[in-house]
């Protein structure tokens, strides 16, 4: 059965392609190589030891759209990680953000419908929630007003796809909300590869770590936590790789109660900055260099997941603690700085 994967070279992308040809699925890579590289399809391919098909495809170039599924239209479902995601860009030009990541979903969904091709998965992102009133989150915690232009595409994203199933419902999805993606595939050859100085945590760690950065910032320990440092919910990229492919499974074979669903994806732990430190050093049996800078503007306090839905729905569970994530994270750069 042939998926198409966009974004397949990115990060999450790359870990869902390796789940998916694993489990006997022909994928489809459409990617712009805008935030990826062109390597990573031999990591792919070297892990999987498949053929996987790939097509640089701009997703705002509607016509180039129309054409992919001219050739392939035998796709029979479509997880959607194509999308601008740095949040400190997106506030600089919002422009690119809202092009880039919405017009390029209707003009998927648009295409799709015409084929009569309907399962879909969407990228989501915990963003969605902002502060929320109260920590595990369930799905449905309110929407706050989102953040950043980033964060509002995602928002935006999720209203487009529910309007669109409450519309054709021929259309089956489901958006998937993750929290914080961590680590790298066990066999070192694929995995995060950041462009620039990291924005995220664990980057930032393995970077300095390794001696590419002096000391790691950590933005604020002046809140109201049991350390001071904010609370994330760090979950092992390839765990929710495979929720991927549990969802994408709920859609061929059905098994929707709805034709729009949406799932946290987690793993229902808290983890702050302190403790994430406090685990590196333990899996890496060096001391971590750091000093306490001032807060970053837009951080949440706390976001972790409530995984009950995921869990019992989807019949998916994160089962990698914090130290086997970290650690492949460390042995993945140190890889890529070989
Ligand atoms: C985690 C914690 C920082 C870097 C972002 C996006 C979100 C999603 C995941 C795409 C925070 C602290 C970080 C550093 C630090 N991306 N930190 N020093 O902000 O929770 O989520 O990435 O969907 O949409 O917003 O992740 O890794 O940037 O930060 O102290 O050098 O680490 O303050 O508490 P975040 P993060």
């Amino acid at each position: 059965m042939k998926i198409l994967v966009t974004g397949g070279l990115g990060f999450i992308g790359s870990h869902t392609v390796v789940e998916l040809v694993q489990k006997n699925y022909e994928v489809v890579i459409i990617d712009d190589l805008s935030n990826s590289d062109e390597k990573v399809l031999d990591g792919i391919k070297q892990i999987t030891a498949k053929d996987v098909q790939f097509e640089k495809i701009d997703l705002r170039d509607r016509g180039a759209i129309a054409d992919f599924f001219d050739k392939h239209s035998d796709v029979q479902g479509v997880i959607h990680f194509a999308a601008s995601k740095a949040v400190g860009e997106s506030v600089e030009d919002p422009l690119i953000y809202y092009e880039n990541n919405l017009s390029s979903l209707v003009y998927l969904l648009k295409e799709l419908l015409a084929i009569g091709r309907t399962n879909f998965i969407f990228s989501s992102s915990c963003t969605v929630y902002g502060e929320a009133d109260q920590v595990p989150i369930t799905e449905e915690a309110e929407i706050k007003p989102a953040l950043s232009p980033y964060g509002n595409t995602k928002q935006i994203g999720e209203e487009i796809i529910k309007d669109s199933c409450k519309a054709y419902p021929e259309l089956n999805a489901i958006s998937l909300r993750y929290f914080n993606p961590i680590g790298a595939h066990p066999s070192t050859l694929i995995g995060e590869l950041p462009i620039g100085v990291p924005q995220n945590l664990i980057p930032f760690i393995t970077q300095t770590a390794v001696g590419l950065r002096r000391e790691l910032s950590v933005f604020g320990d002046d809140y109201p936590t049991e350390d001071g440092t904010c609370i994330r919910d760090y979950i092992y990229v390839v765990d929710l790789a495979k929720a991927h492919v549990k969802a994408l499974e709920r859609l061929i074979n059905q098994k929707a109660s709805t034709n729009y669903e949406v799932f946290n994806l987690g793993t229902g732990k808290g983890s702050s900055v302190m403790e994430v430190i406090q685990s590196f050093e333990r899996i890496s049996e060096q001391k971590l260099p750091y000093r306490i800078a001032s807060r970053r503007e837009g951080d949440v306090i706390k976001a972790f997941a409530d995984t009950k839905k995921a869990n019992q729905v989807l019949g998916w569970s994160s089962e990698t603690p914090l130290d086997d994530a970290l650690l492949t994270a460390l042995r993945w750069e140190k890889k890529i700085r070989e």
